[in-house]
């Protein structure tokens, strides 16, 4: 039986791939998103599968209602819950259509049987959080959270983020509005393999410090493309760049087995928004020149967050376009160990 799903905040389509990448039958029935430019990426690499550019929380209940869907994929705006931003949460603008789902869940009639929700790490802090569990418990999901990291599944970079799973299934529960939810977040996946992180004495994991050095990570040079001299040249960083913020940069060589996580600002902010490729001399040593140190491309981004070589782009999409829609995207690989799990034993 082909499985029937609704992608939310599609974006390029990072779960669409994830699925496929899971070899989970499929049929994305409906993908929704704002982003003019990344509907026109979604619809480039998934021809026929209907996009609506609306607001979610402007949708009507008979349509999702319609939709039918036994899966419904979320990877709502991270922006109420970055440690960057100011953390409001539920009272941000930007939560309010993930707040509308949330609500509309237990309204509908047609619940999707599977929930898979994206977020970054900071969303498991949140009250935004807390309210979508007590809607699962009074709606009759089961399910279970995770913080993961792409270096668990030996993938040279560092993403950590909070997933969630839930089926329905429970007995649906009484559950208080200010009831609070213990913070227990797994770091493995059953039936997969995954680089488990040491814990500090408190408890707290450290993906990056646990795991960089690990053997098994793949090296940054996999995934790497072959580029011409005139194709790297406009990859490199502007003489102004690393005149004035050159050190602020988190410097890898092909050798590495970590680039940290790029975000939709890389190439346009200098600090923690993705690493730069040192591809001569030693990092620290040997100053960053033009000749030496260049940025990554879209497609070595795209190869690091575990997107399959079939992604493509429109032609008129420019690089600047492609990183913001690649750092506001996900983890691939993690993604579809994260479904496999779901849809087959959890
Ligand atoms: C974190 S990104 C998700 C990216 C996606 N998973 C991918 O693989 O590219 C959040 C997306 O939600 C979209 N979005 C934000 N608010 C929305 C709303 N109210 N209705 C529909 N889409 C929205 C944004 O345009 C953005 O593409």
């Amino acid at each position: 039986m082909v499985l029937r799903v609704a992608e939310f905040y599609s974006g390029i389509g990072g779960m669409h791939f994830a699925l496929k990448g899971a070899g989970v039958d499929c049929q994305v029935v409906r993908a929704f998103d704002i982003n003019t430019v990344a509907n026109d990426v979604y619809r480039h690499n998934f021809d026929g599968v209907p996009v609506m550019q609306r607001c979610i929380e402007s949708l009507p209940m008979t349509m999702f209602e319609a939709l039918r869907a036994e899966l419904w994929t979320m990877s709502p705006p991270c922006q109420p819950y970055t440690r960057q931003g100011l953390q409001r949460g539920s009272g941000d603008e930007r939560a309010k259509s993930f707040l509308f789902i949330i609500d509309l869940l237990e309204r509908l009639q047609n619940k999707p049987t599977y929930l898979l929700v994206e977020n970054v790490a900071g969303f498991e802090r949140s009250d935004t959080r807390a309210m979508l569990l007590r809607q699962l418990v009074r709606t009759g999901y089961r399910f279970e959270e995770y913080l993961l990291n792409p270096l668990q599944l030996c993938f040279p970079n560092s993403r950590t983020r909070y997933y969630l799973l839930a089926k329905l299934g429970a007995e649906p529960q009484e559950c208080a509005s200010d009831c609070e939810f213990p913070a227990h977040f797994r770091h493995d996946v059953p039936g997969a393999s995954l680089i488990q992180p040491a814990a500090d004495a408190d408890g707290r994991v450290d993906f990056e410090r646990g795991i960089w050095h690990h053997d098994e990570v793949r090296r940054v040079k996999q995934f790497l493309e072959d580029l011409a001299p005139e194709d790297a040249a406009s990859y490199r960083l502007p003489q102004k760049i690393l005149d004035r913020h050159g050190y602020v940069h988190d410097v890898v060589t092909p050798d590495d087995r970590r680039t940290c996580c790029f975000t939709k600002g890389y190439t346009h902010y200098a600090e923690g928004t993705g690493s730069v490729l040192q591809t001569a001399g030693v990092v620290g040593v040997d100053p960053m020149t033009q000749e030496n140190t260049r940025y990554f491309t879209p497609r070595e981004v795209a190869n690091l967050m575990g997107f399959p070589a079939s992604l493509s782009f429109p032609s008129a999409t420019s690089a600047k376009q492609r990183y913001r829609l690649l750092g506001n995207s996900l983890s691939v690989s993690v993604v579809a160990v994260l479904a496999d799990y779901l849809l087959h034993r959890m």
